[in-house]
Order: C-alpha cells, then structure tokens, then sequence
C-alpha cells in the first residue's frame, strides 16, 4: 500500500489559446521507508507536480490518494491539518521567514505546531548533519543560497512529518554538501520509516534513490 500516490492527474494552467498542459496522465507513488526522485528539465512540470502532491494546489482532473484516503474527499481545512502534521515542504524558492533570525524559524514552527517536533538532542543532531549550527542568530539575507537551503531542510524534518516534499533541494549545493545531503535524506527514509519525494534536475542525488522517475514535458515514466 502507497502512502501517497497520483492516479491519472492532468494540470493544465491558462485556457484556450493560452492553455499550458504542464501535467498529463500522471501516475505515481511514494512509499514509506524509501527516497523517490523525479528528474526533469526545467519546466517539465517538477514544482506542479510536487505542490499537487502536497496540497498545495489542485489538479484540473485526477486523484490525489494519502493512506488510502482519496484528497479530494477532504475539505480545506482538512486538507490544512494534514499539511501541517504530515507533510515538511522544502520549496524551491527559499520559504524561510525573512524577518526573524534562524532560530526563530523553528520557534515560529513551534508556534503553529507546538506538539511531536523534534526534541532538542535530535535537533542538535540534524542541525550538525546539515552544518548550520553557526547560523542560528543569523538573518535570512545574511545567508548564502546553500545555506538558506540547508536551513530550510532543518525546518522541514523539524516538525518530524511522515512525508517530506522537496523541490530541488541540493540546487544551491557544492558535491560535498550534495552527499551530506542525499545522505540524510536517504538514512531518514530508511531509518525513520518516512516517504521522501524530491524533484530534481541534480544527478548527483540519483545514488541515494530508491525508486527513479523522468518527468519530461509533463509526462512521467518510472524507471526503476
Ligand atoms: N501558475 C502558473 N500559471 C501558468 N503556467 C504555469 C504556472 N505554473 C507553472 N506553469 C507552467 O507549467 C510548466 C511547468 O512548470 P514547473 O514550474 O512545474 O516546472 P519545473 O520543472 O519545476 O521547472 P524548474 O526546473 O525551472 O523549476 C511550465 O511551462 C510553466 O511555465
Ligand atoms: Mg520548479
């Protein structure tokens, strides 16, 4: 059984003349315990097709099925509880808050989510893994593109979620970072029973992966 799964999604943006058929016929599932990539090309459709998966927004035809349980079936406010206690994003352009320092961040997340984070030697061991212990008392603007990314990591695996969706999260990366990073991602699958989809168009992180996906021009084939 797939934790998470897309049968026969379409998204299309626009109509008529200008109609974008950015997804079409998408099948696809992500199972705990394993790191799923999909790779594609700038503008195959990875962001749509990684934000449909979450939530985020909503494709034109198809379902989006969580634990068995068809999405649709579920109002917004459903829909939000989900996000907010299943779901860790790791969006494409950096999400981190800019007014309030690293620490913060988490603080914030605190906030909304105030119950089943990580406790603070579990933190610790994350913000050591990603290297960005230094950073807390920084802002936002004061942090180079990897490190903003690294943050925004840490924030997503905070809240502890079953399922992690990142949009390019080693884009910003240098090779060694890009190992730190597959690495975590592939020992939190395997070792915290998560389902891990990234989107990608980093080769570097394929030999973390369990399963494969190619995306191109909105249509998904599995390759292994
Ligand atoms: N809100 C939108 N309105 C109209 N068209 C959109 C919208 N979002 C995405 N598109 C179009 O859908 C297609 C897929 O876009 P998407 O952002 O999913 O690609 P991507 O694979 O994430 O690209 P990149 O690697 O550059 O981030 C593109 O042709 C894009 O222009
Ligand atoms: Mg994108």
């Amino acid at each position: 059984m797939a934790t998470l799964e897309l049968k026969k999604v379409n998204k299309t943006f626009g109509s008529g003349t200008n109609a974008v058929q950015a997804l079409t016929e998408i099948d696809f599932e992500a199972n705990e315990n394993e790191l799923t990539l999909i790779l594609g090309p700038s503008g195959s459709g990875k962001s749509t097709l990684l934000t449909i998966l979450g939530g985020l927004q909503t494709p034109t035809n198809g379902d989006i099925i969580l634990n068995s349980a068809s999405m649709s079936s579920l109002n917004n406010r459903e829909r939000e509880e989900i996000r907010l206690h299943q779901i860790g994003f790791v969006l494409q352009r950096y999400s981190l808050v800019p007014f309030l320092k690293v620490q913060d961040q988490f603080l914030l997340v605190n906030k909304v989510k105030p119950n089943n984070n990580l406790n603070s030697s579990e933190f610790d061991k994350i913000l050591n893994q990603l290297g960005i212990k230094s950073l807390l008392n920084k802002y936002p603007n004061q942090l180079s593109g990897g490190q903003s990314q690294r943050v925004a990591i840490a924030r997503a695996l905070y809240t502890n979620p079953k399922i992690i969706l990142a949009d390019e999260p080693t884009a910003a990366l240098d090779t060694d970072r890009v190992e730190v990073v597959g690495k975590l991602l592939q020992s939190i699958a395997h070792e915290q029973n998560k389902a891990i989809v990234t989107v990608t168009h980093d080769l570097r992180l394929k030999k973390f992966a369990d399963h494969v996906y190619e995306l191109v021009d909105g249509k998904l084939s599995k390759s292994y």
